[in-house]
């Protein structure tokens, strides 16, 4: 069975910052993500993209501004209701290595007091993200890294969130699975109707997976475009710099292919 479609909400957040000591993790950050949306979130190693992305779940608290899920006010929510409906994809995958992949995926479910038909669910999600019934009862560190990177996408739609937060969920992948998995989570994310932020620092995954592009520098998001925007220039500096990487890649790659 197909889980239920679901219709993800939008998302405000108004002058919100958070500082560590004189470090500026997020400044002054406002934005509007509209419901449904795949929103990606690119920038530089310590540009406080994943700063931004906890203060959504509440993993972090901002120091000051507001973050609104819908109509409600995220520090209005309780921080349990608010974990069941945002899933969250750790940058560094986080499965718990001694327990096995059945209980790392059910773990949400655990935790919301849903302990009926775990089993179902579980098989239910594995084959969502094309995996394998039978690596259940495996332990993570018997999986391959694009294997477990998949589980950790399963975890977190377990709970049916209308939210979806992804830490660099496919880093440290070879090109060719990291490109299989993109593809399928944009596929997932239209057939389930969920809002999407996703970290990552590739721009070329930015420019193929996403609605949207936000690009951050030193907490401040420099550019806020599409796709097509962003390709076509004008959109500033930081975000011309990004994508000259892949521009630059695609030519080097039409001028081999004609040398031939
Ligand atoms: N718990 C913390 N304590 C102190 N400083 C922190 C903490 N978390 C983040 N920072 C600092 O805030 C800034 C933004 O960090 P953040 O993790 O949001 O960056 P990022 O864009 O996700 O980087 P990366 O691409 O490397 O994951 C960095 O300068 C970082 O050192
Ligand atoms: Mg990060």
């Amino acid at each position: 069975m197909r889980p239920m479609p679901v219709t993800g909400p939008s998302i405000r957040l108004q002058n919100v910052s958070r500082h560590y000591g004189a470090v500026r993790a997020v400044d002054m950050v406002s934005l509007d993500i509209a419901a449904g949306s795949l929103v990606a979130l690119v920038g530089l190693s310590g540009s406080g993209k994943s700063t931004l992305l906890k203060m959504i779940n509440r993993l972090v608290e901002p120091d000051s501004g507001s973050i609104r899920i819908g109509d409600e006010p995220v520090e209005s929510l309780d921080p349990h209701i608010l974990r069941r409906r945002i899933g969250y994809v750790f940058q560094n995958i986080g499965l718990f290595p001694h327990m096995t992949i059945a209980r790392n995926i059910a773990i949400g479910l655990e935790l919301a007091g849903e302990r009926e038909r775990q089993t179902d669910r579980v098989a239910e999600l594995l084959d969502l993200v094309e995996l394998p019934q039978d690596i259940a009862a495996r332990m993570p560190d018997q999986l391959s890294g694009g294997q477990q990177q998949r589980v950790g996408v399963a975890r977190a739609l377990a709970t049916r969130p209308g939210l979806m937060l992804m830490d660099e969920p496919f880093g440290a992948l070879d090109p060719v699975t990291r490109d299989n998995l993109t593809g399928q989570y944009k596929g997932l994310h239209e057939r389930l109707g969920v809002t999407t932020i996703i970290v990552t620092h590739d721009m070329a995954e930015a420019l193929y997976l996403a609605d949207r592009i936000l690009v951050m520098e030193g907490g401040q998001i420099k550019a806020d475009a599409t796709p097509a925007e962003l390709l076509s220039g004008d959109v500033g500096a930081e975000a011309e710099a990004l994508v000259a990487i892949p521009r630059a890649q695609a030519a080097h790659l039409i001028a081999l292919g004609k040398a031939r």
